[in-house]
Formats: C-alpha cells, structure tokens, sequence
C-alpha cells in the first residue's frame, strides 16, 4: 500500500524527479516505459509503430496491476498512465498518487527536441501538448491525492514531495 506514483504530462520530470526521490528515501525506483520495453523487448516507438497504441496501452495496463501489487517503490508512470480510470484504481490501491504540475511553456521548452515519444512526433508540437494538456490536466487532478509545482529543479521537487509525505 506505501508505493509512490509519479504522475503528469510527458516531460514533466516523473522519472529524474523518481530517481532523486528513491535515492533520497532508499527505495526501489521503477520507470513504467522502461518496464515495459524491456518486458516486450522493444521500444515504446517500436511498440507503436509495429502493434499500434492500443496494444501499448493494454500492455501499460498489465504493468500497472503487476506494480501495484509490489510495495516500497517509487514509480514513474507514463503521460497516458493515469488517463484511464482503470489504471488510476489499480494503482491507487498500491499507493499514494503524486501530480507534478508543470506549465504549458516549460512543457514545450522541454519537449522541444524530443524524438522518442510517438504521440509528439507530429509536425506542431506544441499544439498537440496544448491539445493533450487540456484533455488531461483535470483527469491527472483527480487521480492524485497529492499536488506539486513541478517548475522547479527535479532535486527540489524530490525535496517537497518528501516534504509532503514524511
Ligand atoms: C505517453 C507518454 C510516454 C509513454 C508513451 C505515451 C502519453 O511516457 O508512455 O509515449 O500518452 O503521454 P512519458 O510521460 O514518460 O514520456
């Protein structure tokens, strides 16, 4: 029941702000996409372009009940993650939710050269994170229970979580 899952939009810092919190608190750090590419043996833009999203999603799903069940862990999630109902009740049943909040511009300074996530490989980036971000904002505010600015250094946002869960 003690895991932490990291939630919010690609390129919000999920997995170095994951990284600096397990190291912080000496647990086990599991990055959801990694978890997956090395179950199936593929990349995530393998995944998607060889079985298409739908399959990825099933196989997010899967992850989502095998890491639930486990405890002690810090756990990125996908951007996509914690937009299905589904995930967000099987993942709530391990552990706490976290939401990390970073801005539309931030967002897009960060994505900005990003060649590895399928969904962003489209020819006006930054309309498509706007498009996603409205979409999602209010579904990752209801999964989590706990909110952080995540405009910040990941070591920082590692600090305040702690700051809000110890
Ligand atoms: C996705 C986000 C990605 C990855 C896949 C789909 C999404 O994870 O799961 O490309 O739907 O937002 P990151 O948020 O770690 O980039």
């Amino acid at each position: 029941m003690n895991n932490i899952i990291l939630c919010g939009f690609m390129g919000c810092g999920k997995s170095s702000v994951g990284r600096k919190l397990a190291a912080k608190t000496e647990r086990e750090f599991v990055d959801m996409d990694r978890y997956i590419e090395e179950k199936a043996g593929k990349t995530v833009s393998e995944i998607f372009a060889e079985q298409g999203e739908e399959a990825f999603r099933e196989m997010e799903r899967e992850a989502c009940r095998e890491l639930s069940d486990r405890e002690d862990l810090i756990i990125a999630a996908g951007g996509g993650t914690l937009t299905f109902r589904e995930n967000v009740e099987t993942l709530r049943k391990g552990g706490r939710i976290v939401f990390i909040d970073v801005s539309y511009e931030n967002l897009c300074k960060r994505l900005s050269r990003d060649t590895r996530r399928p969904l962003l490989q489209v020819e006006n980036r930054n309309e498509k994170i706007k498009e996603l971000l409205e979409q999602r904002l209010p579904l990752y505010k209801s999964a989590a229970g706990v909110f952080v600015n995540g405009n910040f250094s990941s070591a920082r946002v590692a600090d305040n979580i702690i700051g809000i869960l110890y």
